[in-house]
């Protein structure tokens, strides 16, 4: 036994393939279908607003799918990321568990964001795109695809929630200074921002909301692609890398997880850490329980629909099968702006329904508790979104330590909260308070589902 706390691997274990867990699924995710004729749609439907090289990652039934160099290289700024033994914590909480986690705040723009940006914004700069519409719901992704455009010199443009945009002013200034520019959404610059403002002027916004505005831009500008930061399958594919190194470094630390945990917006760092494990069981390999974790006020997984549903509010995208809570449904304006997202990605929602992942939903104060509870013994501040994460393994340490199990839990700190300090102050000023969905908001949000089998 060591007393190691930190696993690290040389460059040179960057994985040179993204693992795409299509390949291992026992059967095809359901094809997206075009809204109108309900018809799958081919990849000509997607080619205005993504380049054919992601389109085909989208579709891809390959196992592995080659990084290219410039991406590897430019994944060196931070990659492989360290995975932590959270000892402090563990003696904190007097278990005999092992936490391990995989700490993506360690990116120049402060989570895993980057892992897919860097990607997109190559494969769009090869494909001669010069400009980029996004949305953003916490600032971390916008602020990662405004990073990776400045590597490749695309010209950014980020939609971020209102309720964000105010919340997070440094967000902006770093997408500024990364060169892109920030706007809130809902905003009039678009027609369904214009729409939306003109029926709710004080409107929070929402990721669906910046969505539709951040697809309308590029779907009308030739010279424009649009960016998501999430929910796709080549986001997830990007991804994970997270959970490819992870295994390496768990086998260094000699362990073997009994507990995979992530927090899930749009399904994105909790399918790069648990995609490629659930892969290995898949495969035949160990079956460890895998934890999706999600805001109480936004519980896609727990309280959604399993059908097809448009992933944004003006229902400019196509249909896709997943957990949803109805487009039109605008979560209440918590902290973690990243999980506030009506729906959740087609390949997590397949798992779930398959019964390979389970869902857990959970308040924000009991999260911001267990975030301070992290600082004050691993000393990294996280993220709101990742304090999900941080809660419900402390949970699953605590039923350990009552159930006198060595329980191995490894979990996934999807970035820093250093820009989200805001929240924190609120916790402290008892301006925080647990927020649940409007039960009848939900009710009529799954009654406008569109009829699609
Ligand atoms: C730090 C962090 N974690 C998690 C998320 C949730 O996104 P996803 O579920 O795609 O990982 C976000 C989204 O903005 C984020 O910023």
């Amino acid at each position: 036994m060591t007393d190691s706390v930190k696993y690290f691997l040389p460059e040179e274990r960057i994985p040179r393939t993204w693992y795409n867990i299509i390949a291992d699924l026992p059967e095809p995710p359901a094809p997206v279908l075009n809204p109108g004729t309900k018809q799958p749609i081919g990849p000509e439907d997607l080619a205005a607003i993504f380049p054919m090289s992601l389109i085909a990652q989208e579709v891809s039934t390959e196992r592995e799918i080659e990084i290219p160099d410039p991406v590897r290289d430019i994944y060196k700024l931070w990659r492989p990321s360290p995975l932590i033994r959270a000892r402090r914590l563990e003696a904190a909480l007097d278990t005999p568990a092992k936490i391990y986690f995989k700490y993506e705040g360690v990116s120049p723009a402060g989570s895993h964001k980057p892992n897919t940006a860097v990607a997109q914004a190559f494969y769009n700069k090869e494909a001669g795109i010069t400009k980029l519409s996004t949305e953003t719901g916490a600032g971390q992704w916008g602020s990662s695809l405004a990073f990776a455009g400045s590597l490749f010199g695309l010209e950014v443009k980020v939609y971020m929630v209102r309720v964000s945009f105010n919340q997070k002013p440094y967000r902006r200034a770093l997408m500024e200074t990364y060169g892109a520019t920030c706007i809130p959404s809902p905003s009039e610059e678009t027609e369904c921002g214009r729409a939306i403002l003109a029926e709710h002027p004080d409107s929070p916004g929402s990721l669906g909301i910046a969505i539709s505005e951040a697809v309308e831009v590029a779907a009308q500008n030739a010279d424009t692609n649009y960016s998501l930061g999430s929910v796709l399958n080549h986001v997830l594919l990007h991804q994970s890398v997270i959970g490819q190194e992870a295994m390496e470094q768990m086998e260094m630390a000699g362990d073997e997880p009994d507990v995979i945990i992530g927090c899930a917006g749009g399904g994105s760092n909790f399918a790069g850490l648990a995609f490629p494990y659930i892969g290995a069981k898949l495969r035949g390999g160990p079956a460890p329980k895998i934890v999706a974790v999600e805001p109480a006020a936004c519980p896609t997984l727990s309280r959604g629909s399993y059908a097809y549903d448009f992933g944004d509010t003006a229902h400019l995208t196509p249909l896709m099968k997943m957990y949803t809570l109805g487009a039109g449904f605008i979560p209440p304006g918590f902290h973690a702006g990243g999980l506030r997202y009506h729906g959740m990605s087609p390949l997590v929602s397949q798992l779930m329904e398959l019964g390979e992942i389970e869902a857990r939903a959970v308040q924000q104060l009991g999260c911001f508790e267990a975030g301070i509870q992290f600082a004050r013994s691993e000393g990294i501040v996280p993220a709101p979104e990742s304090t999900h994460a941080v809660r419900v393994a402390i949970d699953e340490a605590l039923a350990a330590k009552e159930a006198g199990e060595a329980k191995t839990i490894l979990f996934n700190l999807s970035g820093h909260g250093h820009f989200d300090m805001q929240a924190y102050m609120d916790y402290f000023a008892g301006k925080l308070e647990d927020r649940d969905y409007d039960e009848a908001e939900l009710k009529r949000s799954l009654a406008e589902l569109p009829a699609a089998e």
